[in-house]
């Protein structure tokens, strides 16, 4: 009997920023999709040749095209100025956003407007405003535009979501979760975009989409303090550890409370790479997850805690020797660029031309990662960097409500009667009811 035919097809990659996340994630992705490419029977063998990068001075780039050598396909390079117009100019099909998160929303606009699906780490954008944007620039387009979330994709977190959705756990009443990143982050990687920023935007955000994702819900009210001194002056922009806190209310007209506690200052010696815990407190149980204590500690002499941690997430991205001999390096923070580059396959390959449209729709509706249902999380964030800005410039304790009556996200002042309108429009279609 003949072999049967494999459709074979390609998806040119290009990548926007190679900094700790390309290093982690996409490279190693990207290096694998060299080797294997991506294989459905609904669309056949996709090869994802990396095609193009764009960096600030294109060091990075030739430094890893020359220790990468034959494990990647070549690639062009783009630098500073307008890196982005060179990366879109070398014909790619899709882009991977993972710049400084202030710096998402341009180069995802312009690869969407080209015509390319785009690809945004967490958090997408930083405002409403341009959320909006990137939805009207996709829909225009007909492409995706999607977001890493990849701590959806931790088996935990799809256990809890799993018991939710099934009814078992019953309610969320109230959460906390804390994620502290080391002093490395704030003072080394970081310092070059540190000013102004805080470390809720970059790490909270993880289970600010958790928290939306899992229990649904209309977000409510969103506050926030914080604490500065360490990174930056202790009466500046620059904040050290961030606590914010989210209220959600339900069809059945109750609510709940999350608090996400996060920093950036944690001393370097710390045993794990980063400190992460929650606990979600339902109805008719409580679920405690801590990512350290997940079984493994592991001492090395003159190695622990510096070099190699002794706490080790060997579910989010590991590099292990496999059981037949080969060498791996896999977890759910590259499962999650897999996923969505078979999202992109299935729109383009996996049907008749004609029926591009359904499979575009389809694709849209996936509401873990599209920006269509990024609106909350979006809304969070924004907000949260208002009420920090405003604390930064004198006035602390502000706090936001969402679909207030005078607009989306409405920012109010303790003792006064002023209201600020951050976005006018409705962050949630639909309002609850009653
Ligand atoms: N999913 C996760 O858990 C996770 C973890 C870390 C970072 N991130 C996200 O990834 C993004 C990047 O973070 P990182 O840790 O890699 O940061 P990083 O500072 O290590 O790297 C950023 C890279 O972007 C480049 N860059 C800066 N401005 C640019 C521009 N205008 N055009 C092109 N490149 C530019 C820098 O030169 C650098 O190579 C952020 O949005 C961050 O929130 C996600």
């Amino acid at each position: 009997m003949p072999a049967p035919q494999i459709a074979v097809h390609q998806l040119r990659a290009g990548m926007v920023g190679l900094g700790m996340i390309f290093e982690e994630t996409y490279r190693p992705f990207f290096e694998q999709a060299h080797t294997q490419g991506v294989y459905d029977p609904a669309f056949g063998l996709v090869r994802v040749p990396l095609c193009a990068v764009a960096s600030r001075t294109g060091l990075r780039a030739e430094a890893y095209k020359r220790a990468a050598g034959e494990r990647i396909s070549p690639f062009v390079s783009c630098k500073e100025p307008d890196a982005l117009a060179g990366l879109l100019d070398a014909g790619v099909d899709f882009v991977c956003v993972a710049s400084p998160d202030d710096r998402h929303f341009e180069a995802a606009l312009r690869a969407l407007r080209a015509g390319k699906h785009v690809l945004i780490e967490k958090p997408s954008v930083l405002s409403l405003e341009e959320l909006d944007a990137l939805e009207a620039a996709a829909h225009q387009n007909g492409v995706l535009a999607k977001v890493v979330y990849h701590k959806l994709l931790d088996p935990d977190h799809k256990k809890l979501r799993t018991l939710v959705a099934e009814g078992e756990l019953r309610h969320v009443n109230t959460g906390y979760c804390t994620l502290l990143e080391p002093k490395s982050i704030s003072c080394g990687q970081f310092a070059e975009w540190i000013a102004g920023r805080n470390p809720g935007t970059y790490v909270a955000v993880h289970y600010i989409k958790l928290i939306d994702f899992t229990f649904g819900g209309r977000l409510k009210s969103v506050s926030c303090t914080g604490q500065r001194g360490l990174v930056g002056a202790a009466d500046g922009p620059t904040w050290d550890s961030t606590q914010l806190r989210l209220v959600y209310g339900y069809a059945d007209g109750r609510e709940a409370a999350f608090d996400i506690h996060t920093s950036w200052v944690t001393p370097d010696n710390f045993p794990g790479y980063v400190d992460q815990e929650v606990q979600f407190r339902f109805d008719n149980g409580v679920w405690n997850a801590h990512s350290r204590k997940r079984g493994v500690e592991c001492t090395v002499e003159g190695r622990t805690p510096q070099s190699r941690k002794i706490n080790i997430n060997n579910h989010y991205n590991g590099a292990f020797l496999e059981p037949w001999g080969e060498r791996s390096q896999r977890g759910y923070g590259l499962e999650v660029l897999e996923r969505f580059v078979r999202e992109v396959a299935r729109v383009e390959y996996g049907g008749a031309a004609g029926e591009r449209p359904q499979r575009l729709l389809a694709a849209r509706q996936l509401s873990y990662n599209d920006v269509s249902a990024d609106r909350q999380t979006v809304a969070a964030v924004q907000a949260m960097e208002a009420i920090l800005a405003r604390h930064a410039a004198g006035t602390p304790n502000c706090v936001v409500e969402v679909d207030h009556r005078l607009g989306g996200l409405v920012l109010l002042t303790p003792g006064s009667s002023a209201a600020e309108v951050l976005y006018a429009g409705r962050v949630c279609a639909e309002a609850l009811p009653g």
